[in-house]
């Protein structure tokens, strides 16, 4: 009798394989147009940043992402930092995306997360890495990390992983803007976990940047801008990186209507 039993070996040599014939698994983003010009959808576990000025869809991408995963039965997770929550439900039902009944089935997760709140980090990291999710959302990561961090206080002691950090480096209670390091601790637990993720930065009109912080970009497996030119009323999505995958730079015309993000 042959046993079929993978060993971790195994596993990753067929990973290996199937990636050296372009064979990805992808996750369909349910942005029509989107999946038919990046080979089908996102690299299944990948991290894809979503940015743009106020407007220009950033939420609606997220909701649109989290509810076709919903609609074949996976299970999604909605970070959010801005909104209470009641009023994203609101706002995504209106747009046609009910998440209602997939809440009452716990296929869907929305979890405020108050910056103001010391266990915020916990909290977050705990929720990505209950492997639990097979999307997870964080709209946006904007406010993460411009957080300041407070090192060797006897306050803040062991509420935050620093271990890549030196605290003799550092002056006691030091406040630090450390925005890598809060990148680098969100985007490594995003990709320990299971999860396809995405997560949206804000830029202000005009930026000529990928996300405000200048550094996600550079973590993120995948880099999507979108944006609106209001004297022509029309908005615009861009693919300006994916790992695994090629695709056109071309800016594509868009448009949000109810159903979302569509090209047209
Ligand atoms: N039903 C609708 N039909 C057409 N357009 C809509 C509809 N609902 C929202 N919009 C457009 O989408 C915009 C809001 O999109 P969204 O909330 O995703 O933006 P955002 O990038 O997340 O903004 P912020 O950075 O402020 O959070 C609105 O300003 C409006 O222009
Ligand atoms: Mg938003």
């Amino acid at each position: 009798m042959s046993s079929h039993i993978l060993c971790w070996d195994d596993y990753l040599l067929e990973e290996m394989l199937s990636k050296q014939d372009g064979l990805i698994n992808r996750v369909k983003t349910g942005v029509e147009g989107l999946d038919d010009i990046i080979d089908g959808g996102l690299p299944v576990k990948s991290i894809t940043l979503v940015s743009g000025p106020p407007g220009s869809g950033k939420s609606i991408f997220s909701f649109q992402f989290l509810y076709e995963g919903v609609k074949s039965g996976e299970k999604g997770l909605f970070l959010t930092l801005d909104k209470k929550v009641n009023g994203l439900l609101i706002q995504a039902k209106k747009l046609g995306f009910d998440f209602q009944p997939a809440l009452e089935k716990n296929l869907v997760k929305f979890r405020f997360l108050n910056i103001n709140k010391k266990l915020i980090y916990e909290a977050m990291v705990n929720e990505i890495l209950s492997g639990e999710y097979d999307r997870i959302v964080l709209d946006s990561i904007t406010p993460l990390s411009e957080m300041p961090i407070y090192l060797n206080s006897t306050e803040n002691k062991n509420k935050f992983d620093n271990s890549f950090v030196n605290p003799e480096e550092f002056p006691i209670n030091a406040n630090l803007p450390v925005r890598r390091l809060h990148l680098h601790y969100i985007l490594n637990s995003l990709e320990s976990s299971e999860s396809t993720s995405v997560i949206t930065s804000e830029l202000t009109m005009g930026s000529s940047l990928f996300s405000r912080d200048g550094i996600s970009e550079f973590l993120a497996d995948g880099v999507i801008t979108l944006s609106f030119d209001p004297t022509m009323d029309r908005r615009k999505l861009s693919v300006m990186k994916m790992r695994n995958t090629k695709h056109t730079l071309k800016p594509q015309d868009i448009e949000i209507r109810e159903g979302g993000i569509r090209f047209i």
